[in-house]
């Protein structure tokens, strides 16, 4: 074990310098420029490349006959929500909800279902109009949200759509998973990059969000419509996601299940280790010798 206590005769400068240059090297390499066919974040002009959504992304209803969830609807709710809207939302939406060109789409006819899913996340209010809206702890309380549903549904809407993942089947769920939502959300839903938008993991959505996000498709997601995704497709894709948050690592070490490029990454780690240590094993055999 001297190998591991003995001290290195190269100067300390030196040595740090070294690890700076490798730690950048390392740093460049991940960080690499995307490859043919992926576009550049940016335009020319500095703006985000992202187009808001085309108000055609309107959500989607769910088929007649499938349970949807209703919200608590009153005229002291909407006058609240009006008044909450007014102060947090106008600036962006419009004053009735029109929406700003550039700026944010308009609320009309989304109904209930984005409204609660964006509040009860937190992706809004949205700091900047140009930002990805990201997962936050809530601005608003319940009664707020609540509120602010029963405002702005007043200006129609299909209803909330929402999911029982005790009617759902856990395979088929899988089945679904896989084919329409592994693709960028990677197969145990950890989430990931796509072109422009971050993907987050799905550990934190409950049920109702889940089913909120398929039928809306917030940000660069695309919705889905009964017809693509049933309602028995929709509760099986939530018992899954839920499954996937306890997941049986048969094999080993799960790593997280962050999938195979971070998992490569920490296959570096350890070779770069040994790799090291056999340096230092080759370097005492040289200082024997001299
Ligand atoms: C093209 C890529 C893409 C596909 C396919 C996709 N998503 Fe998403 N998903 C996203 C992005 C991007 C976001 C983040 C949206 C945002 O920033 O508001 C997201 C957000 C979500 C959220 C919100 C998570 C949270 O914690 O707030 C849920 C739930 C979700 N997706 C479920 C699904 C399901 C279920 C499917 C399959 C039916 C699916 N997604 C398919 C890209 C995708
Ligand atoms: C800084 C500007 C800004 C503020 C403030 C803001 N929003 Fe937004 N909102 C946006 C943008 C931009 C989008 C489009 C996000 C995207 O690209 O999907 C959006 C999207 C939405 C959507 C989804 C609409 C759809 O396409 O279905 C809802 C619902 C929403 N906002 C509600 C609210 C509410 C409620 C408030 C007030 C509590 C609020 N927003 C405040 C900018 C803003």
């Amino acid at each position: 074990m001297r190998w591991l206590t003995r001290r290195s005769r190269v100067p300390p400068v030196l040595r740090l310098s070294l690890a700076v240059i490798l730690a950048a090297a390392s740093i460049v390499g991940l960080a690499a420029p995307p490859s043919q066919g992926q576009t550049s974040p940016t335009n020319p002009n500095g703006g985000a490349a992202h187009e808001f959504n085309p108000p055609t992304k309107s959500p989607e209803a769910p088929a007649p006959g499938d349970p949807t969830k209703s919200f608590p609807d009153s005229p002291g709710l909407r006058a609240l929500g009006y008044t909450l809207y007014q102060g947090t939302c106008a600036s962006c939406h419009g004053i009735a909800l029109q929406g700003t060109p550039g700026v944010a789409p308009s609320l009309r006819r989304v109904g209930p279902g984005p409204v609660d899913f964006y509040l009860s996340t937190g992706r809004m209010p949205l700091d900047q109009p140009k930002s990805q809206p990201l997962r936050n702890p809530p601005l608003f309380n319940r009664a707020k949200i609540y509120a602010l549903i029963a405002y702005i549904s007043a200006f129609g809407g299909p209803r909330a759509p929402t999911a029982d993942p005790a009617k759902g089947d856990l395979t088929y769920g899988f089945h679904q998973f896989t084919l329409n939502c592994a693709g960028c959300h990677q197969i145990v839903a950890r989430g990931g990059i796509t072109v422009n938008a971050q993907v987050p993991d799905l550990e934190q959505a409950n049920p109702q969000e889940i089913a909120e996000a398929v039928r809306m498709g917030p940000y660069l997601m695309p919705h889905f419509d009964a017809k693509q995704i049933n309602q028995h497709a929709l509760d099986s894709i939530v018992r899954y996601v839920l499954w996937t948050r306890s997941p049986i690592n048969a094999g080993g070490w799960g790593i997280y299940n962050i999938g195979p490029i971070p998992e490569g990454i920490v296959a570096w780690f350890i070779g770069l280790a040994a790799l090291v240590i056999v340096a230092r094993l080759i370097g005492e055999r040289m200082d024997e010798r001299t």
